[in-house]
């Protein structure tokens, strides 16, 4: 069923060096009836549109994945152009040129754009006010995509964690190694999400849609995408410790005592309920998601 309905498509991916981008490319050979092309900023840097736009033509896509963004959140602070140029503005010509192609655009934003509180989980339509340069560079480049006409999968996901680049599980497990005490803030919760499962997510979305015609026009939306589950970042830290085997002991902090250039929002719990009516995806717990990728980085002896 999947080879039929994905045979032969044409799924290039940007940004493809990043966290999520990694791990497309590990799985690809899994879809191997798709021909993926995987583009590094070296290859296709998505500032530069005539390079965007001589790649999209060149491969000649179905689908356009745009891993790539500019993630430092507190150096974007100081350094909104760049910022912006990668997070906002490049979703233009990528947009533009991703429609000019017939083709369509997989694109991730983030809980950041939110940054509201209700004392529920948000939801697509909870107020969006974002703090900060790379949140609000998120939430423009959302605006660009949507502005462009192009037929775009926008995911809002949260807590990025993977075997592949820098994350919180990785820092713990540093830190957990070195040192013997650790603060860690306790009044930011979320829900920390897996690339395996956020890609495989997408994967699985590209081949509903591609099957029953009745789903593709649900493509073209926003929504929400994270495992289940509340954590805190200091709960979170306590249990890196706990399933890793870990002498460090992890102290809570309010956020006030860890102040950083760009704010971070306190509630970055999402509700899943739009995507889960929309596709029929497997959602596991924030929990199962963690020791998957521990798991994962065991094996990769990190
Ligand atoms: N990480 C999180 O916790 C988190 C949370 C919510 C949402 N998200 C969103 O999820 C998506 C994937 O994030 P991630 O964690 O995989 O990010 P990541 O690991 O920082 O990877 C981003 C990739 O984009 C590349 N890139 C930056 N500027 C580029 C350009 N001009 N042209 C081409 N490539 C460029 C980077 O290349 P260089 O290495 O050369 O800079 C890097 O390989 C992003 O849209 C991000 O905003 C992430």
């Amino acid at each position: 069923m999947e080879s039929e309905t994905l045979n032969k498509h044409r799924i290039l991916v940007l940004g493809a060096n990043g966290q999520l981008g990694r791990e497309f490319a590990r799985l690809a050979p899994s879809y191997e009836y798709c021909h993926f092309r995987f583009d590094g900023r070296d290859v296709t840097d998505i500032m530069d549109e005539n390079s965007v736009s001589a790649a999209i033509h060149e491969f000649a896509p179905d689908y356009v994945i745009n891993c790539a963004a500019y993630t430092a959140v507190d150096k974007a602070e100081t350094d909104r152009d760049a910022c912006f140029a990668t997070n906002a503005k490049a979703c233009q010509h990528i947009s533009k040129a991703v429609k000019k192609a017939d083709a369509r655009l997989v694109h991730f934003s983030s809980d950041y754009v939110y940054h509201s509180y209700d004392g529920f989980p948000l939801t697509e339509s909870s107020p969006t006010r974002p703090q900060g340069v790379y949140a609000q560079s998120k939430l423009e480049g959302e605006k660009l995509i949507r502005e462009s006409g192009v037929q775009a999968l926008i995911l809002r996901t949260s807590w990025v964690v993977s075997s592949f680049g820098h994350n919180f599980v990785k820092t713990m497990l540093r830190l957990g190694r070195e040192k013997e005490q650790l603060n860690v803030v306790s009044d930011q919760f979320g829900t920390p999400t897996y690339t395996l499962h956020l890609a495989s997510a997408v994967m699985d979305i590209l081949i509903q849609t591609e099957t029953n015609p009745d789903k593709m026009p649900l493509f073209n939306d926003t929504y929400n995408y994270s495992p289940e589950g509340i954590i805190s970042w200091y709960d979170l830290a306590k249990e890196i410790m706990n399933l890793e085997g870990l002498d460090c002991k992890v102290l809570p902090i309010p956020t006030t005592a860890y102040p950083t250039p760009a704010v971070r929002p306190h509630w970055s719990v999402m509700s899943k309920r739009k995507i889960r009516a929309a596709f029929d995806l497997e959602t596991s717990h924030w929990h199962a998601a963690l020791r998957e990728c521990l798991e994962d980085l065991d094996k990769s002896g990190l």
